[in-house]
């Protein structure tokens, strides 16, 4: 299934060092459409449930207390070719190797704390939407 929307959080990290609107302006600038936005929390159940793919890993429960810490921003976001051409512009999962120009390059301070999340596919995308939207919350 093909679609061209993606899914992004911009994590507790960027929002609360006040990078906001900073990372919309990016999104907006590299031609990204904003179909639906708010800002939100997480309670730790949550988090735990966005991030189940991860619950084997030794990151997990950091990853999850840390989504949990404070607001968020999520949106929906449209483009042709939308989930990979966003996960270039965010970068790499590490800021210390993600190239310049990109968000976390730009915003995020360590592989943990990175700033703002992207769906990896299509199929994803689909399902992070929903968790985070309604229909009726989606222009
Ligand atoms: P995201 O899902 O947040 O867009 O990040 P990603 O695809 O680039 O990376 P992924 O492998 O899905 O990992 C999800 C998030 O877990 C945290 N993480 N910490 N070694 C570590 O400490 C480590 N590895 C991953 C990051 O916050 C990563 O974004
Ligand atoms: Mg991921």
């Amino acid at each position: 299934m093909k679609t061209n929307q993606t899914f992004t959080i911009i994590k507790p990290d960027a929002v609360s060092n006040g990078h906001t609107g900073a990372i919309l302006s990016k999104i907006a600038e590299a031609g990204f459409r904003f179909k639906a936005l708010k800002m939100t929390r997480l309670s730790q159940t949550a988090a735990e449930a966005f991030y189940a793919v991860h619950n084997e890993r030794p990151f997990f429960n950091n990853l999850v207390s840390f989504m949990a810490s404070g607001p968020i921003v999520v949106a929906v976001l449209e483009k042709d070719n939308a989930v990979d051409d966003f996960r270039t512009l965010i970068g790499t999962t590490d800021p210390e190797a993600a190239a310049e120009g990109t968000i976390r390059k730009s915003f995020a301070s360590s592989v943990g704390e990175n700033a703002i999340h992207g769906s990896d596919s299509d199929e994803n995308a689909v399902i992070e939407i929903a968790f985070h939207f309604t229909e009726s919350e989606q222009f």
